[in-house]
């Protein structure tokens, strides 16, 4: 396997993987850690990270950057859906929230910098407690499925997804749009400091931004936010 440094504890796997690019990790390696103690999710928001039961992972790239988000979500998403129940789906609410009906299971949080890219993956694996105070309704695989998961096989599933798709960028858009809830919804997107924007959710553009349209039939290019 390429580099790997597992960690027992860190702030957020994010930031232990940007020292590392920093002090010349190479293209591909891979930061896990068993608990984060400042985990982070999109938007300034934290991603709670308790000890022992989950997957927070940070992958570092050197190089393709354009399509990282999109890649992450694919790959977290075919990983959450091996371990659910046959009757189950598992989807991608852009830009990349991986949903089991209206419960959040996975997130990804890509952050890109001069010379590299990092892309942050969050997978509820074991998590049994929540806390009260989380935006949107969260579960666990093992709370959906009924079962505990060996957090290691996971791992390696969302590793081996990331590699496919990371080799596999012409099919990054149209695999996406298959599994995106959001295509084809009336919804409202909002960004911090900005006025809200409804409209139809009609496609995404080559790089993944959300394309809306609005009320008055004029397309909006949206390249972050949340939708509703
Ligand atoms: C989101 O849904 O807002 C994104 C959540 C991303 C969480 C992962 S856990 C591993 C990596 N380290 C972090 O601090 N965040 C990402």
């Amino acid at each position: 396997m390429k580099s790997v440094l597992h960690l027992p504890e860190t702030t957020s796997t994010n930031d232990a993987a940007k020292k590392w690019a920093e002090e010349g990790a190479p293209d591909g390696a891979v930061v896990i850690a068993d608990h984060q103690t400042a985990g982070r999710g999109r938007l300034g928001r934290s991603w709670h990270s308790p000890p022992g039961v989950n997957l927070y992972l940070s992958k570092i790239y050197r190089a393709s950057f354009d399509l990282l988000p999109l890649q992450g979500a694919l790959a977290t998403r075919e990983t959450v859906q091996k371990y659910l129940p046959p009757d189950l789906t598992a989807a991608i609410k852009w830009p990349n929230d991986i949903l089991v009906g209206d419960y959040k299971v996975a997130g990804i949080l890509c952050e890109l910098f001069e010379d590299f890219a990092l892309t942050g993956i969050g997978i509820n694996v074991n998590m049994t407690d929540f806390p009260q105070d989380l935006r949107r309704p969260a579960s666990s695989l093992r709370l959906i499925a009924g079962a505990e998961h060996d957090r290691d096989a996971v791992l390696k599933t969302v590793l081996d997804r990331l590699d496919h798709w990371n080799s596999n960028p012409a099919e990054v858009v149209g695999a996406f749009t298959n599994h995106c809830i959001t295509l084809g919804r009336e919804v409202t997107v909002t960004l911090p400091g900005r006025e809200p924007l409804a409209g139809t959710a009609i496609g995404l553009n080559e790089r993944g931004a959300l394309i809306l349209k609005d009320q008055s039939g004029v397309e909006h290019t949206i390249e972050a936010g949340d939708v509703d």
